[in-house]
């Protein structure tokens, strides 16, 4: 049998330095070698958010060591390799110029293929990393700068069916958790929070529900979250808890009444879908209160819910060296990879009207 082709996978785009060896059997199999992740959230705590001249500091100091480690983890040299993956965007301009010049430089000394990869391709495409899951399918990213659903029509075929008008979810688990006085990163925090709070206490706007365009919002809610502190403040931990339970508990109601939309949507566009698959990716993918929200959602709608490991949800380069494989095996690889720049915009349906509100300035947006 044919040896597999291995690729090697670059993640620069925030705050994670990341690299990974994935390989594809001849058969079609995937199989992730190895996945390493060095996280910067201490380095970036202390502001309360990614700076972003910090992170790409940082990038440069790490990511000669990770793409070694992955390769170590892997058991491969840059000699095994077919072929070099990087994020060449959306996301933190340093940080994307870091990963993308030490792949092209990799793969100039070496020879092998360059691909520059779309970070949402990379997570749209994610799942097919862990299970057969045929196109089309729909996919929830929900990040600190990304809230999106996705038609996966197929590599390189996307179409957004809705995204969020100002903030993104994570965005908005993180500043509500900072209004609530809790502990940077917001959204594990506000979770935690919210296990000893009751959901009820607060009535709480669900934005957008009801309405026709699958579109998200959420704004509305985190102002509602500061009225409802303010009014009763100075804040117990029991008031934090509650508030922190009531505002988990709308942001999963008003995503799943978006999701549900959109389940509807892409059954009627895709009539024949014998397996209709919902899968979420991003770092917001791990609050289990959503997760249980929009269990129930796609069974009533008819799909299978699909939630990859965290460490495939969250930003990581195996999902990258796979998008690269991916565009390899189909035979899309761009015709003069070494000319393209970084872009820290870069809508994966270049079709669809451009975003007014993308989360986060700058990350990710
Ligand atoms: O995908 P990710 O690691 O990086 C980005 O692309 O942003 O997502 C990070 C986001 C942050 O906003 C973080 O607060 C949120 O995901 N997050 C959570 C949870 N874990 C991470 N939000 C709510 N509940 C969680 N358990
Ligand atoms: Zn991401």
């Amino acid at each position: 049998m044919p040896a597999a082709t291995l690729f090697l996978g670059i993640e620069t785009s925030c705050d994670e330095t990341a690299a990974a060896v994935v390989a594809l059997s001849a058969d079609g199999r995937a199989e992730i070698r190895s996945n390493a992740v060095l996280s910067q959230i201490e380095e970036h705590a202390a502001f309360g958010g990614v700076v972003p001249e910090i992170a790409a500091r940082a990038h440069v100091e790490a990511l000669d060591g990770i793409i070694r480690a992955a390769l170590a983890d892997a058991g491969a040299t840059l000699a095994d390799i077919d072929g070099v993956a990087a994020t060449a965007g959306p996301g933190l301009i340093g940080g994307l110029i870091v990963g993308l010049v030490t792949a092209r430089a990799i793969a100039a000394a070496t020879g092998k293929t360059l691909v520059p990869v779309n970070h949402l391709e990379g997570h749209a495409l994610s799942p097919r990393l862990i299970a057969a899951i045929d196109f089309p399918y729909l996919l929830l990213l929900v990040s600190g700068g990304h809230t999106q659903i996705v038609a996966v029509e197929g590599v390189g075929r996307y179409r957004r069916m809705a995204s969020t008008i100002e903030d993104a979810l994570g965005e908005a688990f993180d500043k509500t958790a900072k209004l609530l006085g809790l502990p940077y990163p917001g959204g594990p925090a506000l979770e935690i929070a919210a296990q000893t709070g009751d959901s009820d206490r607060f009535a709480l706007p669900r934005p957008m529900k009801g309405e026709a365009r699958p579109d998200f919002s959420f704004s509305g809610l985190k102002t509602a979250v500061r009225q409802a502190a303010t009014a009763i403040a100075p804040l117990t931990e029991q008031d934090i808890a509650d508030l922190a339970a009531s505002f988990q508990k709308a942001a999963a109601d008003a995503v799943a009444d978006r999701v549900a939309r959109a389940l509807d949507r892409f059954l009627a566009e895709h009539p024949g879908s014998k397996r209709p698959t919902l899968v979420i990716a991003g770092g917001v993918a791990a609050n289990k209160a959503l997760r249980a929200a929009l269990e129930e959602t796609a069974a009533k709608g008819g799909f299978t819910l699909v939630a990859p490991p965290l460490a495939l949800c969250t930003d990581n380069a195996a999902m990258i060296a796979w998008a690269g494989l991916e565009r390899f095996r189909a035979g899309l690889l761009p015709a003069n990879p070494f000319a393209l720049e970084a872009r820290p915009r870069w809508p994966l349906d270049e079709a669809a009207a451009p975003l007014y509100g993308a989360g986060r300035k700058g990350a990710k947006a």
